[in-house]
């Protein structure tokens, strides 16, 4: 089902994004705790997270005229999860107030960049595929999925997707149970390499190389287009029968929180106003290394100029 890839890159309107919404605590450590050892902060930031919100912000700042689905509690996290989207005039007019705490995740990260991170869902799994109508489901949507709200109602929301041929981009993050016929619905999937491994293993494939042949067997199995990053060393798809490897620009990392939603929300982005698949995995690829420069998830999304002046960079 190639030619479904292809549907996907000729139409432009609205980046709908289906997902979670969380306040992240974030702990700024000098080294990451071992396992039974405690140790002190210097700094702590509460901020918007979740992959959901996270991706809907980037498109937004990239650009993009985007609609939130999601899910918080009537707690004060649930306004602090959604305070950076409603000022980047992304559509919150579906976000449910559910009964649940607000979605919560306790960040640690490094001194060196490097994070750890413990998700309590709470509010996600109130988020059900019935808040997304049918009017937004169309040939001009780019539909952003991850896997933070339950499996069964990214399922369900495909499946009407793809009915009214809307476009449909999963970010498999985490990696977890669904359907294997919904997955094979989608026409763009976007992994890191453990989710990719995840995504192996689901499809029984026996390979474990990332490499232009793991992929190429994957993008088969699914009939999808797959994106993996691959962090510093930027990333590898496969699309339309053809791989593709994109270098990461140099950046000073200092804390990668966020980095892989802000690469699927610019990526989402470019392909909504009309770039081809590899000029949006340039500019998702960019926006992935500038977010690596800055705290925070949200905080850390690039705008469209920082986003072009990196591009020029580039050429
Ligand atoms: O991808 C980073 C995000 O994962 C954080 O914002 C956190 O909320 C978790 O969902």
């Amino acid at each position: 089902m190639l030619a479904q890839t292809e549907r996907m890159w000729d139409a432009k309107t609205m980046v709908t994004v289906f997902g979670s919404l969380n306040v992240d605590y974030v702990f700024s450590v000098d080294e990451l705790a071992q396992p039974g050892e405690t140790v002190l902060a210097n700094a702590l930031d509460v901020l918007p997270g979740g992959k959901g919100g996270n991706q809907a912000l980037a498109a937004a700042k990239a650009g993009a005229d985007v609609c939130m689905i999601g899910a918080t509690g009537q707690d004060r996290n649930g306004e602090t999860a959604i305070e950076g989207l409603r000022d980047a005039d992304v559509d919150l007019s579906r976000v449910k107030h559910a009964t649940s705490l607000t979605g919560t995740a306790a960040i640690k990260v490094d001194r060196h960049g490097e994070n750890s991170i413990a998700v309590f869902p709470g509010a996600n799994t109130q988020a059900s595929a019935d808040q997304v109508p049918d009017e937004l489901l169309h040939k001009g949507t780019t539909l952003v999925l991850q896997m933070e709200v339950p499996a069964e109602e990214i399922a369900g929301l495909i499946r009407r997707a793809i009915a009214r041929d809307a476009k449909i981009i999963l970010n498999f993050a985490p990696a977890a149970p669904i359907e294997l016929n919904a997955l094979k619905a989608v026409d763009c999937i976007i992994v890191n390499q453990t989710e990719f491994r995840a995504m192996q293993s689901l499809l029984g494939e026996t390979s474990n190389n990332i490499d232009e042949g793991a992929l190429s067997s994957v993008a088969h199995a699914l009939e999808a287009s797959i994106i993996v990053t691959l962090g510093a060393r930027g990333l590898l798809a496969f699309h339309n029968k053809r791989a593709l490897r994109i270098p990461a620009l140099k950046v000073d990392a200092i804390d990668t929180v966020g980095a892989g939603d802000a690469f699927v929300g610019v990526f989402a982005a470019m392909c909504d106003t009309g770039h081809s698949f590899e000029s949006a995995l340039r500019y998702g690829s960019v926006a992935g290394a500038l977010a690596c420069t800055k705290r925070g998830a949200q905080s850390a999304a690039p705008d469209l100029d920082a986003l072009e002046a990196a591009i020029r960079e580039l050429l």
